[in-house]
């Protein structure tokens, strides 16, 4: 039977943690994942570098049969979308939309804050995709430069440091009295429950989630969901298979992970 799989990619074990509910959702679908782990982190790099990077993931994912493609990294969502839409006629799905929607719906105060990288707090992508949904709801983005490092060398929201500077950035979103946060970046989804903890009162929305949710209405809507096959999950990444196969095992356990 031919097998077609949704492929997905990252720069590095953020993109598992859409994974996961991807595989908890639609159980059944053949899942093509990369990290770009040679390249990683895309949140200091240009906008240029950006899609040069997003560009050649989609060529390695592209030598899979793809019926769809999900961009589990907000940073390469706000730089290489459209220019990745254009490359193929299969559906490109980002996370940021799906983060930024359900943060519209949750928030009662109108006041929603994004823990980000760089990169993408500069594009102003989700202060964009909020202001389409409502141009009254005042969005804080802060720039997190150390956090997606940190969490893909294999630190944990225990790691004292970690742990510190995230206290920093949340006391800055405190202090502005939001009352949603998005985690956009997906490395991030690591530190939920420590935001949880920190920020009891506070919803805590993960971009990985809601862009999960957006594919399966996807795949529900276009009648391509798969029904019966034994799904195939591959697992690759462009450096250093070992040390990512250890720092994943904190996101999926027992995974191959090969050289793409
Ligand atoms: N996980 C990626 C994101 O969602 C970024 C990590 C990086 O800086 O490479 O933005």
């Amino acid at each position: 039977m031919k097998r077609e799989y949704i492929g997905v990619f990252d720069s590095g074990i953020g993109g598992l943690t859409a994974v996961k509910h991807l595989i908890e959702e639609l159980p059944n679908e053949n899942v093509v994942f990369l990290a770009d782990t040679l390249n990683m982190p895309y949140g200091s790099k240009s906008k240029e570098q950006i899609i040069e990077c997003s560009l050649n993931d989609f060529d390695i994912l592209n030598r899979y049969d793809l019926k769809a493609l999900l961009i589990a990294c907000n940073t390469a969502d706000s730089a290489a979308r459209k220019t990745l839409q254009k490359q193929t006629s299969v559906p490109v799905l980002g996370v940021i939309e799906a983060a930024a929607r359900e943060a519209c719906r949750e928030t009662k105060n109108r006041k929603i804050g994004v823990l980000a990288t760089p990169a993408t707090v500069r594009s102003g992508k989700y202060e964009k995709a909020v202001h389409a949904i409502d141009t009254d709801i005042e969005v804080y983005s802060i720039a997190c430069p150390e956090l997606a490092p940190m969490i893909e060398s294999g630190r944990t929201a225990d790691d004292p440091e970690m742990a510190e500077i995230l206290k920093a950035y949340l006391k800055q979103l405190k202090d502005r009295q939001i009352d949603t946060v998005i985690l956009g970046c997906t490395h991030y989804d690591v530190l939920q429950k420590k935001v949880k903890d920190l920020l009891p009162d506070i919803h805590v929305i993960s971009s990985s989630a809601c862009a999960i949710g957006d594919l399966k209405e996807l795949l529900m809507k276009r009648d391509l969901l798969n029904k019966d096959c034994e799904p195939e999950r591959i697992y690759l990444v462009t450096a250093d298979p070992e040390r990512f196969k250890k720092t994943a095992s904190a996101i999926l356990k027992n995974i191959e992970i090969d050289k793409a």
